[in-house]
């Protein structure tokens, strides 16, 4: 019964509208009484103390996940952290021992390349996670643990509320961990998972404003290039942005760090070009901004993803689309469901069909 559409057009569309219950459900499945509960990974505290490299693995919509995850992990728990796509990791000789832990993170947990890394890691002696949101699937019988992600059945193929649960699950992970390894007090996780549970709330104030991404997408369907730009731990966001433009509409559109613009995709701006940036209000805003001016002063229409309150936006960008306030390290969940919305509504006023787009599929299990 829950493989319905519920009176939504697309599964896909569904599924957007139901971030806020599965971030919720997420959540709830692992905090109990203001305490993170971990038992799933079946690691110790003493084996996780123990860690000394983290790599975390995956492909398409949950690579970039693990990119997010990297920033994470560096910056709460102190622990370097290297990233690969699966179908490259066992071809590049990775430095993997016993004291690595290798994180793999999948929807499907069939994805034929995260398991060829699971089994080279295997191999290496090296500690193996999953984060999955599929009870049971190849990839959770191959690791010694798994964080589920509980999204529920995600049908369209092009993910979304997978993508912001593994998210979720990532910075409970890192609460947990900085935890143990004594690097965030009591009162910090406590604060931090405060604004986790905040979430859902905030997701659902951005699912109210759906109608100006209608709008927004009313302008720019037509368009044959995207570029999407963001930096910092929401450079992965530009790259999922565009990720889902590419997927369901065809659209080709590039993700970059919006730093790296001027050494090359810079070339690509002109008055037809649409730029969406992602706007958060920390210590690189001043930096977003110059970069924001210098796609204007070449003529680029700026669709600007910010945060709620900040007002200077409005006359720099040509559009602005704002969300809630949060922590640094959760904006990259709310800055994702705009660029879901704006995505889906292209693909819907292109004719596509959003739910099953060509040449892919839902779970790649071939190599
Ligand atoms: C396929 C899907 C993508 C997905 C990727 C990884 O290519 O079309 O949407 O992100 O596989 O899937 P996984 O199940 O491992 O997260």
């Amino acid at each position: 019964a829950s493989i319905e559409k519920n009176g939504y057009d697309h599964f896909m569309l569904k599924e957007i509208y139901e971030q806020p219950k599965a971030i919720r459900d997420t959540i709830k499945a692992k905090v109990c009484n203001g305490k993170i509960l971990l038992d799933e990974i079946n690691l110790s505290p003493k084996e996780l103390r123990k860690i000394k490299k983290v790599f975390i693995v995956a492909c398409g919509t949950s690579y970039h996940a693990a990119l997010i995850g990297k920033y994470m992990l560096e910056k709460l728990c102190l622990v370097p952290v290297e990233v690969d796509i699966a179908s490259e990791f066992r071809y590049r000789s990775p430095l993997l021992d016993k004291n690595s832990l290798v994180i793999a993170i999948s929807q499907s947990g069939e994805t034929a390349d995260t398991l060829g890394a699971i089994a080279y890691a295997k191999n290496k002696e090296s500690k193996i996670i999953s984060i999955c949101n599929v009870v049971g699937s190849s990839i959770t019988r191959c690791s010694q643990g798994t964080i589920y992600t509980h999204a529920g059945p995600e049908i369209g193929v092009a993910s979304t509320k997978a993508f912001t649960t593994q998210l979720a699950a990532l910075y409970l992970f890192c609460l947990y961990l900085g935890s143990i390894k004594g690097l965030i007090d009591q009162k910090t996780c406590k604060r931090c998972l405060k604004a986790l549970e905040k979430i859902p709330e905030d997701a659902d104030t951005i699912l109210k404003r759906a109608s100006e991404l209608d709008e927004l997408a009313n302008l720019f369907y037509k368009k044959s290039n995207f570029l999407y730009l963001g930096r910092g731990i929401n450079y992965p966001i530009a790259l999922e942005g565009a990720l889902k433009l590419k997927e369901i509409s065809y659209i080709h559109a590039e993700g970059y760090p919006a730093g790296e613009m001027k050494h090359g995709p810079i070339a690509l701006i002109d008055s037809s070009l649409p730029v969406v940036i992602l706007i958060p209000k920390n210590q690189l805003y001043e930096k977003i901004i110059s970069n924001m001016e210098e796609v204007k002063s070449r003529g680029g229409i700026v669709i600007a993803i910010a945060i709620e309150g900040d007002k200077n936006i409005i006359e720099k960008a040509d559009h602005v689309f704002y969300v809630p306030k949060v922590l640094n390290e959760l904006t990259p969940i709310l800055f994702t469901i705009p660029l879901q919305l704006l995505a889906y509504y292209i693909a819907v006023k292109r004719g596509c069909d959003v739910d099953k787009p060509r040449n892919l599929a839902k779970s790649v299990t071939v190599e």
